[in-house]
C-alpha cells in the first residue's frame, strides 16, 4: 500500500477506554466524556478523519443492562463522526484485567515505580483474555481499514492474536506513558511475552528516544533479537519490526481559539495563580508540589495572601488503593498547608477534586501566572501543552518536571526535579518574578513549536511511518559477533556445536536435497581445522546420513539427536537401551506408511524415525500429524514435532541437550566448563532442550522464525547469518589459551 492510500482508508483504532465513559446515574446508564491524555489526543483525530474506535465503554455491565448506544458488536457513529465498536466486559474481567493488571502491575512499573507493582497470576490471565477479545472485535470491525492502530499499556498481546488473523494487516502500536529501563522492566514475571505481543506489530512507536531505547535493550536483552540502534529496527525472524519515537502534540489551534474566546474566570485578577492540572494519580506528584509550594510561602513570605496554587484534580481509578491513600495523603496536606498560611480571606491551596467543562479549563490555563506541572514521571503530559496553546494574553511562565516527556522538546520551560522541594520553590519563586520580556520570548518559542508539532502533524508522522515497509536488517557485522563472543572466548578453548538442517543448510523439500552450502562448508572447514577449535555436529539424522553430509573425520557426530555419538578423543557412545527399540522401528514404520496420506513418507533411521509431511497437501497436514503422533505413542515411542515432520524418539530421556553434556564430559573431563567456552547454534525445538541445559552456561542460538519463544541468548534471522558466525569464529585473532 502506498503512502497516500494508507491516508485514505479510514484508520481502526483500539484503545481500552473509548472516548466517553457510561455512568450509573438516576436516570439509568449516561455517557461522560473520558478523563486523560489518550483520548484528549485521539478524539478529534478520529473526529476529523472518520474511522473505526473499538474500547471498553468503563462500565462492568449487570445482567440484563443494555449499552445506552450500539449494542455488543455493533457498530454506531452515535453523532461523532466515527463508528463505535464496543468492547464489553464482567465485572471480574474489569477488576482483574483494569483495576488488576493494568493499573495495579503495568502502571506503577512501566513509571519506574516497582514498589508499587503488584504481580499476580490470575490479573495476568485475565489480562491475556481480555486482550484476545479487544483484537477479536478489532477483526470483527477492520473492514477496509489500512491500520489497526492499537494504543497503550491495556492492549499490548492484542497484536499477537491480530496477527494471527489478520496476518496481512499492517498493525501500529503506540505507547502513551513511558517504556522503562531494562532492569525496571524485566521484574516482570510476563515480560517476554509483553516484548513478543508488541513484536507481532509492524511499528511499535513511543513518546520520546529514550523510551523507545529502553524498548530496543529489552527486546534485545530478554528475547536475543537482533536490533538496530540507530535505524530503530529489529530483526524477528523473518519479520522486520520498526520502532521509532513520535512525541505527541495536542489540537493547538482549537485550545488557542477556545482562549481567546472563553470568558475570564472568576478567579483571575485577585490573587497571582499558580496552577495544578491532573488526574488524581500517584505519579502525578501532586503532595510533592503542595509541600514545594509550602517551602515557596517558608522562603518567600511576600507571597503570602499574594499567590494561590489552585490545584484541578480529577477523579481516577479511585478502587485501586494506592489511588484511595493518595487521596486521603492530598485531603490532608491541604488542611495542614491551609491550617498554617490561611488568612481570614485567603486559603492559599484550592483545591478542586473534580473535572471542569473545557471552556473552565481553558479560561485558566489563560488566566494562570504559573502552571506548576511536576509529574514524579510522565509519558509526555498534555498539561503542559494545553497551558502553552492557551498563553494568549499576558504570558505565564511553565514549570516542567525532568522526567515528563514533555521537557525534553519544551526547553523553554523551567525544568525542575519534581523531588527537589527547595529546587522546586525557588523555581517557582523565578516563574513568578520573571520579567515580561524574558516570559514572552520563552512562551513565545513554547507555542510556535506546540504549533507546528500539533496532534495532526503526529497522526501523519505515524501513520506514514505505519505506511512504510521497513526494509530487513541485513546480515549481521563482526561488530555484532565481536558483542556477543570476544569477551566470552577470550582466550578459551572453543567447543562449537551446531545443528545441520535449519541451522547450516536451508530447510529444502527433501533431506536429501539439504546439502551443505559453499559458504557453509568454508566456514565449517575453517573453524575445524584451528587448533583452538572443536567442532561437534548435533542432528536429528541418523549417523552415516550426517556424517556423509559433512565428510570430516576431525570433527563429532552427535547423530539422531544425540543417540549415537563418535568423535575424535572419546569412545563412542551409543545409548545402552537402544538395542531394546531398535527392533520395533520396522513395525512402526510399516505402520505409519501404510496410514499415510499422498506425499507423506518415513525416514528410517535405525533407533528413531522421522515422518514428513511437507508434501502432503495444506488441508490435510494436521490430520496426518495427528495420526502420526498416535500411532508413534501406540508402539511406546515418544512423538515430537519437528519442522514439518513429526519425530519418533525412544522414551529414554536423552536429548541433544544430554548429548552435548556427554560430549563435554567425555571430551574434557568433568571440569569442562574451566576449560572450554561452549557455542550451540541449533534452529528447532529439539534444539531448546539444548538451549535449556547450556542456560548461563553457553553462548547459545536461534535461527529462523521466531513465532516460537526460545531459551536460546540470541536469535538470527537465517542460515546465511550462521554462515557469517562460521567465518567470524574461522577469523577470530588466536591468542594463548588458558589451557590446552
Ligand atoms: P494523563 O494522560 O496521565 O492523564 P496528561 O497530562 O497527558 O495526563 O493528560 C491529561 C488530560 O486530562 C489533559 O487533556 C487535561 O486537559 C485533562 N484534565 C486533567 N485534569 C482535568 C480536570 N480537572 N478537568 C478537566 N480536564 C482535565
Ligand atoms: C493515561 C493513560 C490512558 C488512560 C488515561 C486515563 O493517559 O495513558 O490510557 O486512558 O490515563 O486513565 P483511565 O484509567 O481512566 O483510562
Amino acid at each position: 500500500m502506498s503512502e497516500a492510500e494508507a491516508h485514505e482508508r479510514p484508520i481502526l483504532i483500539a484503545s481500552n477506554r473509548l472516548p466517553f465513559t457510561v455512568h450509573r446515574g438516576p436516570r439509568g446508564l449516561e455517557r461522560k466524556p473520558s478523563a486523560g491524555g489518550l483520548v484528549s489526543a485521539l478524539e478529534p483525530v478520529l473526529r476529523k478523519r472518520g474511522g473505526t474506535w473499538v474500547g471498553w465503554p468503563g462500565i462492568a455491565l449487570r445482567k440484563g443492562e443494555r449499552l445506552p448506544f450500539g449494542g455488543p458488536g455493533r457498530l454506531g457513529r452515535e453523532g461523532l463522526g466515527y463508528e463505535i465498536a464496543p468492547v464489553v466486559l464482567s465485572e471480574s474481567e474489569v477488576n482483574r484485567y483494569y483495576h488488576g493488571f493494568s493499573n495495579r502491575t503495568l502502571w506503577p512499573l512501566f513509571h519506574s515505580m516497582h514498589e508499587r507493582a503488584a504481580f499476580e497470576r490470575r490479573d495476568w490471565d485475565t489480562y491475556r483474555l481480555v486482550n484476545e477479545r479487544f483484537a477479536e472485535v478489532a477483526v470483527e470491525s477492520a473492514g477496509r481499514a489500512g491500520l489497526v492502530w492499537i494504543h497503550d499499556y491495556h492492549l499490548m498481546l492484542a497484536p499477537a492474536s491480530l496477527r494471527q488473523s489478520l496476518d496481512g494487516a499492517r498493525i501500529g502500536f503506540f505507547l502513551h506513558i513511558p517504556f522503562p529501563p531494562y532492569d525496571v522492566f524485566r521484574l516482570l514475571p510476563w515480560d517476554r511475552e509483553i516484548l513478543r505481543g508488541l513484536l507481532s506489530c509492524d511499528l511499535v512507536g513511543f513518546h520520546v528516544p529514550g523510551y523507545a531505547q529502553n524498548f530496543l535493550d529489552c527486546v534485545e536483552r530478554r528475547l536475543g533479537a537482533r536490533v538496530d540502534r540507530r535505524s530503530l529496527r529489529i530483526e524477528w525472524g523473518d519479520r522486520t519490526i520498526q520502532v521509532g519515537a513520535f512525541p505527541i502534540g495536542i489540537d493547538f489551534d482549537a485550545f488557542s481559539s477556545q482562549a481567546h474566546e472563553a470568558p475570564p474566570s472568576p478567579e483571575a485578577g485577585r490573587e497571582r495563580i499558580v496552577l495544578g492540572v491532573d488526574r488524581l494519580d500517584y505519579t502525578k506528584g501532586i503532595p510533592e508540589r503542595f509541600l514545594a509550594f509550602e517551602r515557596l510561602l517558608e522562603r518567600h513570605p511576600e507571597h503570602r495572601e499574594q499567590v494561590v496554587l489552585l490545584q484541578l484534580a480529577v477523579p481516577s481509578r479511585s478502587q485501586v488503593a494506592a489511588y484511595k491513600e493518595l487521596k486521603r495523603r492530598i485531603d490532608e496536606l491541604v488542611g495542614r498547608i491551609n491550617g498554617r498560611f490561611a488568612s481570614a480571606s485567603l486559603s492559599p491551596i484550592r483545591y478542586l477534586y473534580r473535572s471542569v467543562p473545557q471552556d473552565r479549563l481553558v479560561a485558566l490555563y489563560r488566566d494562570a501566572d504559573v502552571a506548576l506541572v511536576t509529574p514524579l514521571r510522565d509519558g509526555m503530559n498534555l498539561v503542559a501543552k494545553e497551558f502553552a496553546a492557551c498563553q494568549v494574553g499576558d504570558p505565564g511562565v511553565l514549570v516542567i518536571s525532568e522526567v515528563a516527556g514533555a521537557s525534553e522538546t519544551m526547553r523553554e520551560a523551567l525544568s525542575v526535579n519534581p523531588y527537589n522541594l527547595d529546587e522546586t520553590a525557588e523555581t517557582v519563586h523565578r516563574a513568578l518574578t520573571m520579567e515580561e520580556d524574558e516570559r514572552a520570548s520563552r512562551m513565545a518559542s513554547l507555542r510556535r513549536r506546540e504549533r507546528r508539532y500539533n496532534v495532526e502533524h503526529w497522526v501523519k508522522g505515524f501513520l506514514d511511518a505505519a505506511g512504510r515497509k521497513s526494509p530487513a536488517l541485513g546480515l549481521p557485522l563482526r561488530q555484532d559477533f565481536e558483542n556477543w563472543l570476544e569477551p566470552f572466548l577470550a582466550r578459551y578453548r572453543l567447543a562449537l556445536f551446531l545443528d545441520y538442517d535449519g541451522t547450516l543448510t536451508p530447510i529444502v523439500d527433501h533431506p536429501a536435497k539439504a546439502t551443505l552450502p559453499e559458504a557453509a562448508r568454508r566456514g565449517l572447514d575453517a573453524c575445524a581445522s584451528r587448533s583452538d577449535t572443536d567442532v561437534s555436529l548435533v542432528s536429528g539424522r541418523a549417523l552415516a546420513d550426517i556424517r556423509a553430509m559433512i565428510g570430516r573425520d576431525d570433527v563429532t557426530y552427535a547423530a539422531n539427536h544425540g543417540l549415537e555419538i563418535e568423535g575424535p578423543g572419546f569412545e563412542p557412545f551409543l545409548h545402552e537401551d537402544l538395542p531394546h527399540y531398535r527392533g520395533r522401528i520396522p513395525d512402526l514404520t510399516r505402520a505409519l506408511t501404510e496410514h499415510a496420506p499422498e506425499g507423506a513418507w518415513v525416514e528410517e533411521k535405525s533407533y528413531t524415525l522421522t515422518f514428513h509431511f511437507r508434501q502432503v497437501r495444506s488441508e490435510g497436514r494436521s490430520r496426518a500429524a495427528e495420526a502420526a503422533r498416535r500411532i508413534i505413542n501406540k508402539f511406546g515411542f515418544q512423538a515430537r514435532d519437528a519442522k514439518m515432520a513429526v519425530e519418533a524418539r525412544p522414551p529414554i530421556g536423552w536429548d541433544k541437550g544430554r548429548a552435548v553434556l556427554h560430549v563435554l564430559r567425555s571430551r574434557y573431563g568433568p571440569s569442562w566448563s574451566e576449560r572450554v567456552r561452549v557455542v550451540y547454534v541449533g534452529d528447532d525445538h529439539t534444539d531448546e532442550d539444548a538451549f535449556r541445559l547450556l542456560e548461563g552456561l553457553a553462548v547459545t542460538f536461534r535461527v529462523g522464525r521466531a513465532d516460537e519463544p526460545t531459551a536460546a541468548a540470541h536469535r538470527l534471522g537465517r542460515a546465511e547469518a550462521v554462515h557469517e558466525l562460521l567465518d567470524w569464529l574461522a577469523r577470530r585473532p588466536s591468542h594463548d589459551l588458558h589451557e590446552s
